[in-house]
């Protein structure tokens, strides 16, 4: 089954071909970095504009590289939440769009249940269940991955997400936007005991986590030493603040893990490419003998191509939609 899909929750544009859930036959990814860098964040306007210029053009190449024609295409399986209301609208219009004029089913997936199908692109033996700490700009949730198309949140954050919160203290510091990936590279040889950061516990929900003390701490500790004239070791910040990060993170992912009981952990979402927090998992898992499975890293960040690969599962399960699909800025991952 050949599956043309689309994503346009964020800022990124993406098209892409993937053959009977598992093989990627395609896979365009325009990002609007750039247009956006010069805010520090996402203007949501902006992004919907540029998803409506690019989006046509990507969907033919993605075609184009998967050596199809319209023809040979047997649904399209579009992200229709969560994310920015008016970007995702684009990418669900224009699905509609296509599905209606080739006569194809249309497939809503859930943006989140593609990241974490995107560990299913890396790893042709993983299959459910098995708990999935998904991290990335908007989410940050332990998922409990029962079957492909069953699952529900075990704990998640009570405020930002643990990549909102890489990209603010990175904005602070100057040093680059979307700011993980700096930060992670900042990171390296790093002292991460050099600034003790604080890790919050949620009192009476273990597997929930909160990253809106560490932003402030972060931010009034950068505030402090430039009002003081103080240089901060920066490397020796960058590696404290991952570190902070992954001790909110793993040891919860465990925890998670050991409930359930399934023995497999899997990471999804653009901070799973984070270094620091790879290790932890992988030192963590080697002590419990959980089997670990880490998405590649382009498949980390915003794709089409995990979308083509849920929606597969999603139309196994018979969850299409009719032309009257809407797009949601926010949806429980439990609803599909
Ligand atoms: O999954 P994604 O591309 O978009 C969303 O669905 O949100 O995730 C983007 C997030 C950004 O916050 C970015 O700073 C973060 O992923 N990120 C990282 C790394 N690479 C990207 N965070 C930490 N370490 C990284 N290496």
């Amino acid at each position: 089954m050949n599956i043309l899909a689309i994503e346009s929750s964020c800022d990124d544009t993406a098209a892409a071909v993937v053959r009977d859930g598992r093989t990627v036959l395609s896979s365009c990814v325009s990002s609007q970095i750039e247009m956006h860098t010069v805010y520090g964040g996402v203007v949501p306007e902006i992004a919907s504009r540029k998803h409506v210029e690019a989006i046509s053009g990507l969907a033919e190449k993605a075609l184009e590289d998967a050596g199809l024609s319209k023809n040979e295409l047997d649904a399209v399986a579009v992200t229709y939440a969560p994310g920015l209301i008016g970007a995702v609208l684009v990418g669900v219009n224009f699905a509609k769009g296509v599905a209606m004029a080739l006569g194809l089913p249309l497939i809503p997936v859930h943006h989140v249940r593609g990241h974490i199908a995107a560990n299913y692109i890396s790893h042709p033996d993983l299959e459910p269940p098995f708990v999935c700490l998904c991290v990335s700009g908007g989410t940050t949730a332990i998922v409990d991955v029962r079957s492909y198309t069953e699952m529900s949140v075990l704990g998640g954050t009570r405020d930002d997400a643990a990549g909102e919160c890489f990209d603010k203290v990175a904005r602070v510091l100057g040093i680059g936007y979307p700011g993980g990936g700096p930060m992670d590279r900042l990171a390296q040889g790093g002292d991460d005991g050099r600034y003790p950061l604080p890790v919050a516990h949620v009192s009476g929900a273990e597997l929930d986590m909160s990253f809106s003390g560490l932003k402030t701490a972060s931010l009034n500790l950068i505030h402090n030493s430039q009002q003081k004239g103080e240089a901060l070791d920066l490397p020796a910040f960058a590696a404290s603040f991952g570190k902070a990060v992954s001790d909110s993170l793993v040891p919860r992912t465990m925890a998670a893990a050991k409930r359930t009981g399934y023995g497999k952990i899997a990471v999804a979402g653009g901070v799973a490419a984070n270094s620091r927090i790879r290790a932890d998992l992988q030192a963590a898992c080697a002590q419990s003998g959980d089997r670990l499975f880490l998405p590649e890293l382009r498949w980390c960040g915003d794709n089409a191509a995990m979308i083509g690969c849920q929606g597969f599962y999603e139309f196994q399960a018979g969850h299409t939609a009719g032309w009257d699909l809407n797009a949601y800025a926010t949806r429980d991952i439990a609803l599909g």
